[in-house]
């Protein structure tokens, strides 16, 4: 498939998405989301991709936001149909996906640009990055899950704070915060991330995709967690993968999940 804004390749089992709008700071726009889905659906449904990189092109910016350009004339009903259609088809789908999703933070992650970065699994961030919220100084709020995951990850007071201040915090910031597991240095970023994605690699990626079903099932409302997670540890019970990596490490030998 043809993408205009977005760059899709694969080396080995590691897919990277680049968002491609460098002019806009890689804005996410109607397209933009609309590719971004596809994309994460057709790397999720090729089972031999066993990890998805997202990041931004050029060393400026991850992604500077929702393209303000395209609501800024929005009414009510155009404002709630952005976020609700926006939260399905992109953050809450790359949240649950079973193909883990990490984020490469190479600069701006701001509004919705933070928000993709905290709806993939985890996120690196170059020395360079900066994070933020600042939909309140547009006289707007974050709607694409930015007031429930940012507060998942960082604790409701800073998450108060940041939103309310509109304010970005530096790449070392967010490494205290617990927003970001690693920073490195922008040439260093892509690197880490597959070294990442390659560990992940070697393990089964069917146990992988339950274990994010369980863990994001805490953040599920009217969903029990601990009920999930004996769901899926159950069913495991009937995959091959779990047939080989119990099998190999009777064995002594490494476990080779098809
Ligand atoms: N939506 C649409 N266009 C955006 C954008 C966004 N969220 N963020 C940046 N751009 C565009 C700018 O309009 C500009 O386009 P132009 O050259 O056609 O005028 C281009 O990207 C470069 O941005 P610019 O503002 O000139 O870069 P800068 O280095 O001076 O500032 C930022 C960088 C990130 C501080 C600034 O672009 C910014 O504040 N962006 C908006 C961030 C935001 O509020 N995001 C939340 C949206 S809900």
């Amino acid at each position: 498939m043809n993408f205009e804004n977005i760059i899709v390749s694969q080396q080995e089992n590691t897919a990277l998405i680049t968002i491609n709008r460098p002019t806009k700071l890689n804005a996410l726009n109607k397209k933009t989301i609309e590719e971004l889905h596809f994309a994460f659906k057709m790397l999720d449904e090729n089972s031999s991709v066993k990890a998805i990189i997202v990041t931004g092109s050029g060393e400026k910016a991850f992604v500077a936001g929702a393209d303000i350009s395209e609501f800024a004339n929005f009414n009510i009903e155009e404002g709630t149909e952005l976020a609700r259609k926006g939260q399905k088809i992109l953050f809450d789908f790359v949240q649950n996906l079973g193909t883990p999703v990490i984020a490469a933070i190479n600069g701006f992650a701001l509004g919705g640009g933070l928000e993709l970065a905290m709806a993939a699994h985890f996120r690196v961030a170059s020395t360079n990055a900066k994070m933020g919220l600042p939909e309140v100084s547009l006289g707007v709020i974050p709607g694409y899950g930015g007031t429930q995951r940012l507060p998942q990850l960082v604790g409701k007071g800073k998450a108060m704070e940041l939103i309310m201040t509109a304010g970005m915090i530096s790449a070392e910031e967010a490494k205290n915060w617990g927003l970001v597991n690693y920073v490195v240095e922008q040439e260093e970023l892509l690197p880490l991330c597959e070294k990442l994605a390659s560990k992940i690699a070697r393990n089964s990626s069917v146990a992988i995709a339950a274990a994010i079903k369980a863990i994001n099932a805490n953040y599920t409302n009217c969903v029990n967690g601990f009920a999930v997670e004996i769901e899926q540890f159950g069913l495991i019970f009937d995959t091959v993968d779990f047939k080989e990596g119990t099998t190999a490490f009777l064995e002594k030998r490494k476990p080779n999940f098809e």
